[in-house]
């Protein structure tokens, strides 16, 4: 099943935790919003945005629109009045050069071919125009988690295909410059085990109902902290790149 299938069954669920629980990703999207580092009067597309959580987290005197090809997002986004584009994220549409920064919060690990997607998003950025790719790398407990345990116990399963150095260099083919990538990590974070239960099965549309003890288990894997609450270690790598300043205009 290829992923907008997958979302077309797990969008509900997926925007419920993230706005019930809107708190547990708040150390991801506090990262996120400082890496893209929106200033006043700039213009910044989050794509995919799912239900446009990054928007709380960006000046209010910024323009803010979100691309999301699945359409319970896109009304979830419209309910909260940010301006949505519906549409695959390899046809955004968007004229050469109107954007200033392009963000992309876990949304590429089920896409191959990022080239393609990379050279669009240089050519909708200005120049002086920034990217900020925060998505799982491969290799690490958080992909292993995802492709293991969340492909355990979702009927529709997980195969994410995870960050690795073919993305670093797709960036620069593109003519990306300032390539920096780092790996971030920080906690996602409850009031309690239960609550990161409830969070992660509806957030990962654990429909077979794994046990407490298995998602335990997992967690530990990923490394737990009951102090204040109860914290997962979560980890991302982020890809941030630049469209120089002297890039030739294509259309
Ligand atoms: C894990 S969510 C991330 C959403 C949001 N950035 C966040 O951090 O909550 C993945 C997003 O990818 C979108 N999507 C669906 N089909 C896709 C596809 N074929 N390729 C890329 N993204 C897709 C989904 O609609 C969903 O919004």
């Amino acid at each position: 099943m290829d992923y907008s299938s997958i979302f077309e069954l797990r969008a509900a669920s997926y925007a419920e935790a993230s706005e019930r629980f809107h708190r547990v990703r708040e150390q991801e999207l506090l990262c996120f919003a400082e890496l893209l580092c929106v200033r006043p009067d700039e213009r910044v597309l989050d794509v995919p945005a799912g239900t446009g959580l990054a928007r709380d987290y960006l000046p209010s005197d910024s323009t803010y629109v979100a691309l999301d090809p699945n359409p319970e997002f896109a009304m979830r986004c419209k309910k909260h009045s940010c301006q949505i584009v519906q549409t695959s994220i390899r046809q955004a549409g968007f004229r050469t050069g109107v954007l200033d920064v392009i963000g992309s919060l876990t949304g590429l690990h089920h896409e191959a071919r990022r080239y393609e997607i990379d050279s669009e998003w240089f050519r909708m950025l200005r120049p002086g125009g920034r990217l900020v790719i925060m998505d799982v790398s491969v290799g690490t407990p958080v992909a292993e988690f995802l492709n293991e345990f969340v492909d355990q116990w979702n009927t529709a399963g997980h195969d994410g295909v995870f960050l690795d150095d073919d993305d670093v260099s797709a960036l620069k083919d593109c003519g990306f410059e300032g390539v920096d990538v780092k790996d971030r990590i920080y906690n996602w974070s409850a009031e309690s085990e239960q609550q990161m239960y409830l969070f992660m099965c509806s957030l990962f549309g654990l429909d077979m109902n794994p046990s407490v003890a298995a998602f335990s288990k997992a967690l530990q894997a990923l490394g737990v902290s009951e102090l204040n609450g109860f914290s997962v270690r979560w980890q991302l790598r982020s890809l941030c790149a630049i469209k120089p300043f002297d890039s030739v205009p294509y259309s």
